[in-house]
């Protein structure tokens, strides 16, 4: 049976820092971030945005009532959860007006788990032919101001819908994975921010991605040729650049051309939006598929995922008969385009405003343009506004 991706939507706020700007402010050469790090742009989230509100501005871009009606399971992945108990999905459920005979979960295995949320739903659909699974990945990355880490934040959300007979991408059951349990970045349940060390973290990355890239090709028998093109988690782009050239280390000359032709549009979105944790993989996926040109069905399309702690996976993915019906030339860049440039104060202010440890308080919404939005929390619950 043929199960995957059968569409894709993306969400990030209205507002971001330009690198240039943080670099003048950080008294860093800008090219150590736009060239050394990979990035430009960086996602800001407003206070009124966290992972529900980002979620729900995501999904409901996608889904039709008759999907809500289909959809009978909702695995939200995230790393930025917003309650130590209750899941995102069951906000979810509620704000997109789901039917209440559905499955709500929230998964956590850093940046990885919204891989393991599609491969599930994989299983389900497998079990359940005429079901269909809401897959989200949402996350606002944060560092602490003036850290290395700070030019490598972001965040948004990307909701996919898993079922059969997919009309983008067919997932494959071939995927390699690699557990191990290191401390390269983790936040501590008092922490709002993460810790990492940094450079090692960046190393562990393509030893786990040697390690599941070469059991894939020995259990699937296909070496790099055998890809169209490579999607990879991109904490900054630069680390996804590493990773493919090492996959194109004996690849022809023709070979390594095509993927790293393709690969500056696998890496288009995230450069402007910084890390989205759980969700960074798919946005690449998302951006080959609108910024590509020669794409076509049945072409392979390869998908390293990475969760810090850590976790990797390398699985394959084919693209569906028809899927650029579905797909619309850059259209997110026009959205990506229209965000608010902010100051480095202004950003800051921002970073510092979020809601934390408070019992109640209402949040001015009325600069955010987004449908979805957080209000505040009343008595420690959290409002959700939907315009
Ligand atoms: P750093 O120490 O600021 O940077 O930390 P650096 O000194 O290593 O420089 C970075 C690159 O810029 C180097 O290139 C420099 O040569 C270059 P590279 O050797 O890497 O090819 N450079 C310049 N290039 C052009 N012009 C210049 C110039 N100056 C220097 N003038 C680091 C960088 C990424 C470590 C830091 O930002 C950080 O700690 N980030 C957070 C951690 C991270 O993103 N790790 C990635 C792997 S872990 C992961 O992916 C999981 C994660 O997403 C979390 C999860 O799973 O939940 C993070």
């Amino acid at each position: 049976m043929n199960i995957g991706i059968d569409k894709i939507g993306f969400f990030t706020p209205h507002l971001y820092l330009d690198m240039k700007d943080l670099a003048e402010a950080r008294n860093v050469d800008p090219n150590k971030y736009l060239i050394g790090i990979g990035q430009s742009k960086m996602a800001v989230i407003p206070p009124t945005q966290d992972v529900v509100s980002m979620a729900a501005n995501a999904a409901d871009k996608i889904l039709t009532e008759e999907d809500k009606e289909q959809i009978d399971m909702i695995l939200f992945a995230t790393e930025s959860g917003v309650d130590n108990s209750k899941s995102g999905a069951v906000y979810i459920q509620r704000l997109l007006g789901f039917k209440k005979q559905v499955r709500v979960v929230e998964l956590k295995q850093a940046c990885y788990a919204a891989t393991a949320a599609i491969h599930f739903a994989h299983g389900h659909i497998a079990m359940n032919p005429d079901s269909k699974v809401l897959v989200i990945g949402a996350d606002n990355a944060r560092y602490g101001l003036g850290t290395k880490g700070e030019v490598t934040q972001g965040g948004g959300a990307v909701a996919m819908l898993i079922s059969r007979n997919p009309r983008i991408l067919s997932v494959q059951d071939d995927g390699t994975y690699w557990a191990d349990d290191v401390m390269d970045f983790w936040r501590p349940l008092t922490h709002d921010e993460a810790l990492v060390d940094g450079k090692y973290s960046t190393n562990v990355y393509l030893d786990f991605f040697k390690h599941v890239f070469e059991e894939y090709q020995a259990k699937t028998g296909f070496d790099i040729s055998k890809f169209d093109a490579m999607c990879f988690h991109l904490p900054y782009t630069k680390e996804g650049f590493k990773a493919l050239k090492i996959a194109i280390e004996n690849a022809d000359a023709e070979v390594a051309t095509k993927l790293t032709r393709e690969f500056e549009n696998v890496r288009r979105y995230s450069n402007q939006i910084g890390n989205l944790y759980t969700g960074s993989l798919y946005l690449g996926f998302l951006s080959l598929l609108e910024n590509a040109t020669d794409l076509k069905p049945g072409m392979r399309i390869g998908m390293y995922s990475y969760g810090s702690g850590a976790q990797g996976e390398f699985y394959s993915g084919l693209l569906r008969p028809g899927f650029d019906k579905y797909i619309e030339h850059q259209a997110f860049q026009k959205t990506l385009d229209a965000r608010k440039r902010l100051t480095v104060d202004e950003y800051e202010k921002i970073y510092n405003s979020r809601i934390k440890d408070e019992k109640t308080r209402k949040l001015d919404i009325s600069s955010d343009p987004a449908k979805f939005v957080f209000a505040g929390v009343e008595d420690y619950q959290r409002q959700y506004v939907v315009r």
